[in-house]
């Protein structure tokens, strides 16, 4: 067994002690989305703090827990804050909660951020389904031993996003009146916002959107068979691109100025999963 797997075996066991809930999604909420818990049933939280060697966030905004209850019918697991590689965590262990989810039975991925807009044709405030991604400028998580027990050696990323999830979340946005842009997601490290330079690099290469977290969950996740999907709320335009200058409560701000309508475009899409 790797070292990696009995790591999260430590994780798995843990949570089977003290829930029997299986569920069927996991959804990983991004800044903005941290009151999400109103919009479903909750029947068990633990708080990461509890889990043995489970990476605790740092980050303002982002405290820590998944929730486990019921989005309409829909077993769901929610985690409340995520933890970044620039926190200096691996990037193993970053991704260790998407494995532990996938362990505790997740059949897809959901995931959540707040994002610098790219695109030209984008404005702050809107949500980008996510439809292929950058990872480039980071380490892959799955960098070292492989974990079998997971998946392969040299998983195929031809389709990260689901194209049947694409689909439905597309739907529910029509349905909900709810306008949906489209496109690639860059993952960068962090902490550090963009510079201008770099943001007309990475227009050239075809992103739409950058953040600093949500690729490395997707490679983790697509490892581990595990269908992926994911919305960026369009924080702000990204370096260069307006001339404000970038800050991460502003970041904070319109992402929790857009909570409600994010949260109605998950839950609607979700229920129907
Ligand atoms: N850059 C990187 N990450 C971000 C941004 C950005 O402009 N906005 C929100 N997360």
């Amino acid at each position: 067994m790797s070292r990696q797997f009995e790591k999260l075996e430590v994780c798995y066991k843990y949570y089977q002690s003290v829930t029997d809930f299986v569920p069927k999604v996991g959804l990983i909420l991004g800044s903005g989305l941290g009151g999400y818990a109103k919009n479903m049933k909750v029947e068990k939280e633990i708080p990461y703090g509890d889990i043995p060697g489970f990476p605790v966030s740092t980050v303002q905004g982002h405290d820590g827990k998944f929730l486990f209850g019921y989005i309409g019918n829909v077993p769901a697991v929610v985690m409340k804050g995520r933890v970044h590689y620039y926190e200096g965590y691996s990037m193993e262990d970053v991704v260790l909660p998407t494995r532990l989810m996938k362990r505790m039975g997740i059949e897809i991925l959901f995931l959540t951020n707040a994002a610098g807009g790219i695109n030209r044709s984008f404005h702050v405030g809107d949500f980008m389904m996510i439809t292929d991604q950058i990872s480039s400028f980071a380490p892959s998580p799955l960098i070292g031993e492989n974990v079998f027990e997971l998946g392969e050696r040299f998983p195929d990323m031809t389709h990260i996003y689901d194209e049947e999830l694409m689909d439905l979340i597309g739907k529910t946005a029509r349905e909900e009146n709810i306008s949906l842009q489209k496109g690639v997601y860059l993952q960068t490290t962090g902490p550090n916002f963009e510079s201008p330079a770099e943001i007309r690099m990475y227009s050239v290469l075809g992103a739409d959107a950058v953040g600093m977290s949500t690729a490395c969950e997707a490679i983790a996740a697509r490892h581990a068979g595990v269908r992926v999907c994911g919305i960026s709320c369009i924080s702000n335009m990204a370096s260069g691109i307006s001339d404000e200058e970038l800050s991460h409560l502003d970041v904070q701000s319109v992402a929790d100025q857009r909570a409600g309508e994010f949260e109605r475009l998950v839950t609607k899409s979700i229920e129907k999963m």
